[in-house]
């Protein structure tokens, strides 16, 4: 894939709708959870209306000096190309699964799962600060819980430096083991009517036997846990590990899956709530999940696992069957006024470390039939309460 194919495709973009959240970012770009200081809208004349994007869970925070992650006024998101060999790599990547004239069938199944790519983007001022104009994935949310997770057994690709490699296995040394790792989520409680932040220390302090804690924070609402969407999730994981199962010609390091739900129930109007299956009501006593289980979670995902799951969706106990056919149903839900849509996005991000290969990804599908297990056995232990 040439770097000239790689073009400005704005032309695309006519059709975007403006992110609902949008006008209320500039006033969290003060400072990052880190204590970073960050760039307020003032600071970004240059940028033509672009500014920090505001619900950034993970990752290089857009700071003094600091490459990160922008919204562009059209709603997308802008991530700059980090110095080689990252940058290029990630847009290599990118527009060659989004080349106009692709025809490998695994590449267009994968397209499905990414945010979609919009070319690169500079600003005029700045013409040689490249971005990457990408897909906001959380736009079509009215409260987007997003947490992201990196995957795989290593987080260090097959070139990286023995310091480098030593440097991520410091990091979380649990990563073999464990095959996944929380870098950042915000949840929206709905009693406070606000969103509690993560961020990648959180992650980092799970261990094997409570990791299903860290997964249970997330899909909590403060009331519940948000059933629905853990089996929306469920079911949207295993359309990814299908597609890892079927090609043998990518391996994937220190990616990541941003999962989003919505915060705001659909159970909470009355004319669905009986479509979505939440858990308890509203009313009910908070069910406290994040802490009454005991340990065990670890384990592989088995094929009677994964036909059990399905079962209990096409039997349509949980949720309806349009829910079951993975983000093309979802991306084609935008805008929906929440009628009995558990709606969740999982798409997979972060792409500076993508190699060829000639071999399945089983880093990253040991890390998917993990956290499958995980998701599974959450819906397992509250079903029992
Ligand atoms: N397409 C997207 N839609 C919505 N949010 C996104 C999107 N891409 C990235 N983000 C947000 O930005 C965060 C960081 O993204 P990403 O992992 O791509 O960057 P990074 O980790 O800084 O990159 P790198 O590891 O290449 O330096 C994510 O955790 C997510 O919150
Ligand atoms: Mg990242």
């Amino acid at each position: 894939m040439s770097g000239a194919s790689v073009m400005e495709s704005t032309k695309a973009l006519g059709k975007l709708e403006l992110s609902p959240g949008l006008a209320a970012i500039g006033d969290s770009a003060s400072m990052n959870k880190s204590g970073q200081q960050l760039l307020g809208p003032q600071d970004h004349a240059h940028l033509n209306g672009c500014v920090p994007l505001s619900h950034q869970v993970a990752g290089h925070k857009y700071g003094v000096k600091k490459v990160g992650i922008l919204q562009h006024p059209d709603g997308t998101v802008l991530k700059q190309v980090q110095p080689p060999p990252r940058g290029p790599r990630e847009m290599q990547f990118y527009s060659m699964v989004f080349a106009e004239d692709c025809s490998d069938p695994c590449l267009l199944d994968l397209q499905k799962h990414l945010p979609k790519y919009y070319g690169t983007w500079s600003s005029p001022d700045s013409p040689n600060e490249l971005y990457l104009k990408l897909e906001d994935v959380t736009s079509r949310f009215n409260k987007p819980c997003i947490m992201d997770v990196k995957l795989g057994r290593r987080s260090y690709d097959p070139l990286a430096s023995q310091e480098k490699r030593e440097q991520q296995i410091r990091k979380y040394p649990l990563m073999e083991e464990i095959g996944f790792l929380i870098l950042g989520m915000r949840v929206y409680d709905v009693r406070s009517e606000t969103f509690n932040s993560y961020n990648q220390h959180y992650g980092r302090a799970l261990a094997q036997d409570t990791v299903k804690d860290g997964l249970a924070t997330f899909f909590e609402n403060g009331v519940c846990l948000r059933r629905d969407a853990v089996r929306a999730s469920i079911c949207r994981v295993q359309h990814i590990l299908n597609w890892f199962h079927s090609q043998h010609q990518l391996a994937f390091y220190a990616s990541s899956l941003l999962f989003v739900y919505e915060g705001l129930p659909s159970s909470f109007t009355s004319s669905s709530r009986s479509s979505l299956l939440i858990g308890p009501s509203v009313g009910d006593a908070v069910v406290k999940t994040a802490h009454s289980v005991g340990s065990g979670s670890a384990g592989s995902w088995t094929g009677k696992q994964a036909s059990r799951v399905q079962q209990q969706h096409r039997g349509g106990r949980f949720m309806g069957q349009q829910h079951l056919h993975g983000s093309h149903q979802s991306q084609e839900g935008r805008g929906h006024g929440g009628t009995g849509d558990a709606a969740v996005e999982v798409r997979m991000i972060d792409f500076a470390h993508v190699f060829p290969s000639d071999s399945l990804d089983h880093g990253y599908i040991y890390g998917l039939k993990h956290l499958l297990t995980v998701h599974i056995i959450l819906t397992r232990d509250n079903e029992l309460m």
